[in-house]
């Protein structure tokens, strides 16, 4: 078994009660006060006076009134390495979306509601904490007309960048750039990169060649009516899934720190070159007769040599601007030399699995439904209360992500109305018959629909891409406006919800690949194939709700888990599994009824893909 050895996120989340149960524990929980005198500080909370003294010293230098701290890395990744968590050490708030500035006389950070809390615990008396208001009004009150405000480029998008600068200049505000982080200069103890050496993946786990990979990049670029002289790939997962290379760097993803500067003739692979074994130079060397010959140049050189190749006579180069960062994208100019599109060539590719990629990704669904999580963050439960459990993991041959809300006890009428709108929501999308390239934004309502109807709704996005042994959340598949249209090869999770403050959350989260069906009249249709196989509370599932056709819909889904997952457990020898999982997946509907509705309405029920 290719277990990586972890399982991503194994939250037992009761969201009913967190606060409550928080409280009832010492001192480590508690918040700050900076009023009483003198002020209050929990156990959690970081000393950052000296560190804020040492920022302070190194802006002057610079003539900077303003410094900005990105939660960010380089490659603007969601989840960040320790390396890179300069945010949380200056400031000692550890939650995964912030922004900082400093000033000589303040110090303040922006978060989002869900972290109003954690921050009131792990900052010190050093530091404001902003819930309201935009951290561009402030920059514009703290400071005066003609004062520069310093960032680290590597740490801003093009897109923040350019949010920041369209409000910043007309006030006369200066945004200086400053390559060299000046939180890196005064940063003790800074956690070391991980000694790692690069892996490749196995064989089995290929779906392409990393030569044919380039190859049809290559064909992209000379496809291109702009006539790119070469292509720049920043986000992580760009560069490890074109060469099929892993990593370590960033807990929970399997990638490394690299950019790829590709052209027609020449392929530069910007890494920590130490961890290049001799046998990984052999496999990006192979073929080294081909145009495939892979020069290996230092992470850190990479705005250097951008630089040198720029001044060549007649490139142009190719940039996705969603993941390129300011500190490569300002070198590109003048604008003749650039050419941007919001994802580069890698990513939309990389969106539409390859076969090898769709199978291997199915049969980890398939394994991953026997390997149980091991509880590590966890509080004590009840019977009453309703748990939703958001789990994953990262398998050679593919990413997990399922999540599953149950219940212990005997459910409320609204918990199970819910339940069932939210269930309804995700039968629905994945149900749903399209034509290839249809956005994910134009039926994500589907998945809401139940839910709007009695006035309920839910506050995140609806789904996002999945990749084999990468990212969890890959984009730029998902529901959202500035996701790419669906096409077959693409997979997403499906996941609806519902949140009651302070009482209970409501998820039910599937991964889906979407795939072509033959319809009555027409040709390039598509519908999702669900490959998550875990049965649905049916303590929560009201089914006088659920339409004929939904019923059909998850009593086939059923068969496919029995069918699928059942000569797994057997083979593992898991009786007890099995048995539960033959009892919650026993059909709801007669099959009679079953019947009735085939008969009826052949269209609705697809030949469901699954
Ligand atoms: C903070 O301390 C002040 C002064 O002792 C007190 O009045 C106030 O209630 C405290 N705030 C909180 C949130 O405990
Ligand atoms: C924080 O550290 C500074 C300098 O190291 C020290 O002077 C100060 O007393 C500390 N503050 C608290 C609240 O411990
Ligand atoms: C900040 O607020 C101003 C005015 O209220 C608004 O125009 C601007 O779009 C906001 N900026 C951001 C980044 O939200
Ligand atoms: C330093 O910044 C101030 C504005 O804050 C500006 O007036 C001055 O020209 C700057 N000095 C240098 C050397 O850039
Ligand atoms: C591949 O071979 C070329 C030409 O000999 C050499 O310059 C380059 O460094 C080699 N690359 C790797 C990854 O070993
Ligand atoms: C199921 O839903 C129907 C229709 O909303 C409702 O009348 C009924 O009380 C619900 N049943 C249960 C057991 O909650």
């Amino acid at each position: 078994m290719t277990f990586s050895g972890w399982i991503l996120a194994l939250c037992l989340v009761a969201l009913e009660g967190e606060r409550h149960a928080a409280h009832a524990e010492e001192g480590a929980s508690s918040e700050r006060n900076c009023s009483s005198v003198p002020p209050y500080l929990p156990p959690t909370a970081v000393n950052t006076t000296l560190r804020l003294l040492q920022l302070r010293a190194a802006m002057k230098p610079h003539n900077i009134s303003a410094y900005i701290i990105p939660g960010t890395d380089a490659h603007l990744s969601e989840y960040i390495a320790p390396y890179d968590a300069r945010l949380a050490w200056m400031s000692g708030f550890s939650g995964s979306a912030g922004t900082a500035v400093v000033t000589q006389d303040k110090a303040v950070l922006w978060t989002d509601s869900r972290y109003w809390v954690q921050a009131e615990r792990q900052m010190d008396c050093n530091w404001e904490l902003e819930r309201d208001g935009n951290i561009t009004n402030w920059l514009i009150k703290e400071t005066k007309e003609g004062d520069e405000v310093g960032f680290d480029p590597f740490l801003f998008s093009v897109d923040t960048f350019a949010a920041y600068k369209t409000k910043l200049a007309p006030a006369k505000r200066v945004l200086t750039s400053i390559p060299d982080n000046l939180v890196d200069e005064i940063w003790s103890e800074r956690p070391p990169l991980p000694p790692d050496s690069l892996t490749r993946l196995p064989d089995e786990f290929i779906g392409v060649t990393w030569q044919n990979k380039v190859d049809q990049i290559r064909g992209q670029m000379m496809d291109n009516p702009y006539k790119p002289t070469a292509l720049l790939l920043s986000a992580l997962d760009e560069t490890a899934w074109l060469f099929n290379l892993r990593g370590n760097d960033i807990p929970f993803n399997p990638f490394f720190y690299s950019y790829t500067l590709l052209t027609f003739d020449k392929i530069w692979l910007f890494v920590h070159t130490e961890r290049v074994t001799e046998e990984l130079k052999v496999y990006l060397n192979s073929s080294c007769d081909t145009l495939h010959c892979v020069q290996l140049l230092n992470y850190d050189s990479v705005r250097e040599h951008l630089m040198k190749y720029l001044e060549e006579p007649g490139v142009r180069v190719w940039v996705g601007t969603e993941y390129t960062n300011q500190a490569l994208y300002e070198l590109i100019t003048p604008e003749g030399k650039l050419l941007q599109s919001t994802y580069s060539p890698v990513l939309t590719t990389k969106a539409v699995k390859v076969d090898t990629e769709q199978r291997i990704l199915r049969e980890a669904h398939v394994r991953k439904h026997t390997t149980y999580p091991s509880k590590e963050t966890a509080r004590q439960l009840r019977v009453d209360e309703m748990y939703l459990v958001d789990s994953g993991g990262q398998y050679l041959d593919g990413t997990t992500d399922i999540t599953r809300t149950v219940h212990w006890g005997k459910p409320t009428a609204l918990q199970k109305d819910a339940f069932t709108r939210v269930l309804k929501g995700n039968i629905e999308i994945s149900r749903t018959i399209f034509p290839a390239g249809t956005k994910g934004v134009n039926i994500e309502m589907l998945g809401r629909r139940a839910l709007w109807e009695v006035g309920l709704n839910y506050g995140h996005g609806t789904g996002h891409g999945v990749g084999n042994y990468f990212g969890v959340h890959e984009w730029p598949v998902g529901f959202q406006s500035n996701n790419i249209p669906f096409q077959e090869g693409m997979f997403t999770s499906i996941e609806p919800g519902y949140y009651k403050e302070n009482d209970f959350g409501i998820r039910i989260e599937d991964i889906a690949l979407a795939r072509s069906i033959k319809t009555e009249h027409g040709n390039n249709y598509l519908t999702f194939e669900t490959v998550s196989l875990v049965p649905y509370d049916r303590k929560l599932i009201n089914t006088t709700i659920l339409s004929l056709e939904q019923l059909v819909w998850l009593d086939s889904y059923y068969r496919v888990i029995r069918e699928k997952v059942g000569p797994e457990l057997k083979s593992q020898g898991l009786t007890e599994v099995y048995d539960w999982m033959i009892e919650n997946t026993q059909p709801f509907l007669t099959d009679g009824a079953s019947a009735v509705v085939a008969s009826m309405s052949p269209l609705l029920l697809g030949e469901q893909a699954i």
